[in-house]
Parts: structure tokens; sequence; C-alpha cells
């Protein structure tokens, strides 16, 4: 199974607003099963489609404890219906590598989506999952996790990780 390239901040692309999945075909399940694949070789509990390029209302998460059996899900046009209490907590994302910080989010969300073949279904949670399903929305309206940190830390961000893509672009070149 091929590896999707993922998108890195501070890519344009990571900004677009995904639309609606409204084919639930064989297409949908090839991508579905290859955003698992990517997220779990890239050690990540979420992934969101527009992170792979792909513009489409859809994520992945696993958000099982180390050495509990793997339980990967897949929400299609997923909607947070109920947001329930606040809490902190640290987020990372793949498509900002090695930037971690505290982001305050709803403790328990319920939220409605569906599967890969177009079945509905409900889902009220709390824990790692809930801020898995609220960070991968987010990314889905072209918004990230440091978007609800200090100009200042943001700007610090966009300076390391520009600096680290400069860098592998003239690597890259390299080998030319
Ligand atoms: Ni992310």
């Amino acid at each position: 199974m091929s590896l999707l390239e993922i998108v890195l901040f501070p890519d344009e692309r990571l900004r677009r607003v995904a639309t609606d999945v409204t084919q639930f075909d064989a297409r949908l399940a090839r991508v579905t099963e290859q955003m698992l694949t990517t997220m779990y070789e890239s050690r990540g509990v979420g992934l969101a489609a527009t992170q792979v390029d792909v513009q489409q209302r859809l994520f992945v998460a696993d958000c099982a404890d180390d050495g509990q059996s793997p339980a990967p899900l897949v929400f299609i046009n997923p909607l947070i219906l109920d947001r329930q209490g606040l809490i902190e907590s640290e987020e990372g994302c793949l498509s900002i590598p090695d930037v971690n910080d505290k982001v305050m989010r709803a403790e328990t969300v319920s939220v409605r989506a569906q599967t890969i073949h177009g079945t509905e279904f409900e889902l009220t949670t709390s824990g790692l999952l809930a801020i898995c399903i609220q960070h991968e929305i987010d990314h889905l309206n072209g918004k990230l996790f440091i978007d609800y940190l200090s100009p200042l830390k943001q700007q610090r961000i966009r300076k390391k990780l520009e600096k680290v893509q400069r860098q592998k672009a003239l690597d890259a070149k390299d080998f030319v």
C-alpha cells in the first residue's frame, strides 16, 4: 500500500475548506485505507484528508493506547452536534513536525458522521479521541491547532518550519 505525502505547514493547501463526500465508492475506500496506512507509518493518532491534499470531508483516527490492539476509525462528513466542558491538553500535528503546544478544547463531544458505505452513526466521547475529533474537523475547515496559539508563537513556528523546508529543498537539489 503506497503512502500518501503529508502536506506540511505553511503550505497553503492546509488552508482549504474541504467539500462533502458524495460518492461512497471504491475510490473512497482506497483513499481511506491509504490514509490509515500513512497515519500508522507516521505514528499519528489522526489524519485529515486535507493533510494529504484530498479536499474532501473525511478523517481517520486511532486513539488506542500503546500496547492495545489497533482501533482504526473513519469519519466521513463529520459534524459536531454537541460540546461539553473544557480541557487543556498538549497537541501536535503530522503537518507541523516537532511542534507541540497546549490547546483548550471541549472535553466531551458528540459527533455525527458516515462510514465508508455512507451509513450514518453518532458517537459521544471524551479524552484523547474527543480532542482528536476536534483537531481533525478543524483541518477540514482549513484550521490548524497553532491558530489557537499567540501570534508571537505562530510566527516563531512559521519561521522554524520555513527554514526546515528551505533546507529540505536544497538537500533535494543536491541529488539531481
Ligand atoms: Ni493535525
